[in-house]
């Protein structure tokens, strides 16, 4: 049996052993670094005067823009962010100035002396504002397949709406956090909570105007990055950088949970318009939709993160004459960016709803609408974008759940339930979900990795990637261990260090243990084929009979071995040493790039993913419709996770993914005023779920004896696929909803349902039925 491997920090974490940066003393010379940031969404800047706070006791440096001795900029892909604000502000957030002093209360003190004059221009705080002014961030991305104009109108019904979903605040344990310390000349060395060690290192050096040589990033763990800390993780580490140059001492920032919040992208806000075309069975017939993300003041990751929702604009549904178009919209608020699913959940939405009303209007059972439409095996298996949807795994999982969660008997008892209770209501619904598996950017699909063997048998593991709680590091620990044979004490994962590994990609798009144990396999079958000869003559030299081929060596248990002759066995670090007398290198960097993917932009064509990671999920909620609060009784989920590598890391990322996802379709809102200040900008106005809002009956399976050939140890992706499982919840609470009217009328929905949203929708309802001669045809 093999031994039970849990998360790297399963009990580091929970004894406080755990190293973050704010567990790290650089030594007595350490300041704290503050941002200063905008107090107003778009203005001039009249004056900014700093004199007062450069006195206070304690204070080392105040910094503003004319202070950068590289370059102003920090946006990751297009140069439209400035590092400081010099003339213009443009959100509330954006950073002005920056001080570093000897400790909280000289920041605080500091901060209040410096004179900031506005003058006040105008704003745009919404989609619909941006859409009305024409402040559209970039060209538009369309992806097309017939026509569907034509099919709309041959379509027997047509439903139309709107969708609006909104943001998502990242809420990581730990906020943006940096350690910047001056080394010598110009050197820098970072501790950063990043996702992206190579960014930041890109943006550091920029900001300071030195080469990328000079700057060293490390990442140990992030306290959580869900996406938060691909782009923005490189703002604080720049800023830190800034302050340790000018002040010659180790800088460091540690974001206030509301600055953070204020301060940084969330998720986007998307106004989504969509057609629907279908027959009497419910079989989707055309589907044209329009997706407008908020991006915010700067481009950030914003065209990235709408590909990936027009590329998920048909979640696990065949379109036969489908158009789908994103725009993205530059409005005055913190530039939003990546947040788990990447685009995805916003594009899923839309189709999701359509679906529902499809349902309720045919008055079927929605779930059976779904698998009516799923891709097929043979025919109609094809995206809008052209990829062939290979191993569908759809139809092995609706079956599997359909009867594991007893859907068609609980929906009979839902409905017994409805007719005995008038304010009490139950709903139930069964989402899936496809998710694309591959950086949409096609050359970002790359890793690297260095392995070394030291002359004790103990091997040190670097790559590209970054831990954040998602048990990367974990997973590739067993991958080294079942690559090279050894048990677990024998290998130590680094922490990820930009001067180990260069050029590496985010750990982002679910990607991480995909390319970079790839890497980590290749380095160590490169040290593998040099290990083999020595092995070879090693086994001559202490056995007799036929010599040992080189494909027979096998490595386990801490032993090198001959597959053929199992008695030949000698201990790795036997071998190891054999080698280092014999001159042979015991160290290797590892290389990989996922293979036959691409993405023509301008065609909207390709086959933009290495495989789909397939995901169904059936909840059943309860709502109590004079508050408008619900209670989540059950969620069952099945997962596909191919082989998995860690069947607790890997339900551990099931389970906080649909629960995160959980959190933006029902409680967590974010609000702006009509100046555009955050109003929910800390824990007590921004509702995450807590264990209390976790499905009473939680039930979670991994689809079983599902191999995905062509990966590490045959495994697929986890991290994001399962926060679009939470859509069930969602659709199980407008199900919940629409019984208020009897499932007579289209229930007003948003995303999310808040408990305001379900007692408002519940009791126009109730209105409506109390009326009760209403035309049906009006609502749709
Ligand atoms: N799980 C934890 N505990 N913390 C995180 O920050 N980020 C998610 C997901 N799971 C995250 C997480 C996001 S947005 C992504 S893209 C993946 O993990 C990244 O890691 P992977 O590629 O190794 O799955
Ligand atoms: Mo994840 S949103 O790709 O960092």
């Amino acid at each position: 049996m093999e031994p039970i491997i849990h998360h790297d920090s399963a009990t580091k974490h929970v004894t406080g052993e755990s190293v973050y940066i704010n567990d790290m003393l650089a030594n007595d010379q350490l300041l704290l670094g503050k941002v200063v940031f905008s107090k107003q969404a778009h203005a001039n800047i009249k004056k900014l005067n700093i004199a007062k706070a450069l006195k206070v006791k304690g204070v080392h440096a105040v910094l503003i823009a004319k202070d950068i001795p590289g370059e102003n900029q920090m946006g990751p892909v297009i140069h439209d962010e400035k590092c400081l604000a010099e003339k213009e502000v443009v959100c509330i957030g954006q950073a002005i100035a920056l001080i570093a002093a000897e400790n909280e209360d000289a920041l605080h003190e500091a901060e209040k002396k410096i004179l900031i004059e506005y003058e006040s221009l105008d704003v745009i705080l919404d989609i619909e504002t941006a859409i009305e002014k024409d402040n559209l961030l970039a060209p538009p991305r369309k992806i097309e397949r017939g026509n569907v104009e034509e099919a709309l109108g041959k379509s027997p019904h047509i439903i139309k709406g709107e969708l609006k979903t909104n943001g998502q605040e990242h809420w990581y344990l730990e906020t943006q956090t940096a350690l910047a310390v001056p080394c010598e000349g110009k050197e820098m060395m970072i501790y950063a909570s990043t996702q992206n060690p190579t960014e930041t290192q890109a943006i550091v050096a920029e900001v300071m105007g030195i080469s990328k040589n000079e700057v060293e990033v490390e990442v140990k763990r992030m306290g959580g990055g869900f996406g938060g800390k691909e782009t923005q993780g490189n703002h604080v580490a720049a800023w830190a950088a800034l302050l340790a140059r000018a002040t010659k001492r180790p800088v460091k920032i540690h974001l206030f949970r509301d600055d953070d919040q204020i301060m940084t992208g969330k998720r986007h806000r998307y106004l989504s318009k969509y057609e629907i075309g279908f027959d009497e069975q419910g079989k989707i017939l055309a589907y044209k939709v329009e997706l407008n993300a908020d991006a915010g003041h700067a481009t950030d990751l914003s065209m990235a993160i709408l590909e990936r929702a027009t590329l998920h604009a048909d979640n696990a549904y065949f379109l036969p004459d489908v158009q789908i178009i994103g725009k993205a919209w530059r409005t005055n608020l913190p530039s939003n960016t990546a947040y788990r699913g990447f685009g995805g959940p916003q594009g899923i939405a839309v189709i999701e709803m359509a679906i529902d009303r499809i349902a309720r209007f045919l008055k079927k059972d929605a779930a059976e609408i779904r698998l009516l439409n799923f891709y097929k095996h043979d025919n109609n298996c094809h995206t809008p974008y052209g990829q062939k949807v290979e191993h569908n795994r759809l139809y092995t999982m609706y079956d599997k759940i359909i009867a594991s969660s007893a859907y068609f008997n609980r929906k009979k008892e839902i409905e017994k339930f409805n007719c005995e209770n008038e304010f009490v209501k139950r709903g139930i619904a069964l989402t899936p979900v496809k998710f694309g598996i591959s950086f949409t950017t096609s050359f970002l699909n790359q890793a690297g990795a260095l392995i070394n063997i030291y002359t004790d048998g103990t091997v040190l593991v670097n790559h590209g990637g970054t831990e954040m709680g998602q048990g990367l590091n974990t997973k590739i620990l067993q991958i080294a261990m079942a690559e090279l044979g050894l048990s677990p004490d024998k290998i130590k994962v680094n922490a990820t260090n930009t001067s180990k590994v260069p050029n590496t990609s985010p750990t982002a798009a679910s990607t991480g243990s995909d390319i970079n144990g790839m890497a980590v396999k290749n380095a160590i079958d490169t040290i593998k084929s040099r290990l083999a000869d020595v092995v070879i003559a090693e086994f001559e030299k202490t056995f007799s009979g036929v010599k040992t081929q080189n494909e027979n060596i096998i490595y386990n248990n801490n032993f090198i071995s001959d597959k053929l002759n199992p008695e030949r066995k000698i201990e790795f670090i036997k071998i190891v040493q054999q080698a280092y007398l014999k001159q042979v290198s015991l160290s290797s960097t590892g290389f990989y790039k996922t293979p036959g993917i691409y993405f023509d932009r301008e065609k909207g064509q390709g086959k933009p993913f290495y495989y789909f990671a397939y995901g169904m999920s059936v909840s059943e909620v309860e709502i109590d419709t004079l508050t408008g609060m619900y209670s989540l009784l059950r969620s069952d989920i099945i997962h596909d996770v191919g082989d998995s590598i860690n069947e607790g890391i890997d339900i551990g990322q099931i389970e906080g993914g649909f629960v995160q996802g959980q959190g933006w379709v029902t409680t967590e809102e974010l609000k702006w005023d009509k100046k555009g200040n955050l109003i929910t900008h800390s824990p007590d106005t921004y509702k995450i779920p807590t264990v209390n809002d976790i499905p009473k009956d939680f039930r979670v399976e991994l689809l079983k004896d599902v191999p995905n050939e062509g990966t590490i140890l045959k495994s697929k992706a986890v991290g994001e696929p399962p926060f679009m499982l939470a859509f069930s919840v969602w659709l199980a609470i407008k199900d919940a909803v629409s019984a208020v009217g009897n499932h007579c009328e289209e229930p007003e929905f948003s995303l999310p349902a808040t408990y305001e949203v379900i007692l408002l929708s519940s009791e126009k309802l109730r209105a409506k039925q109390a009326v009760s001669s209403i035309s049906k045809n009006s609502v749709y």
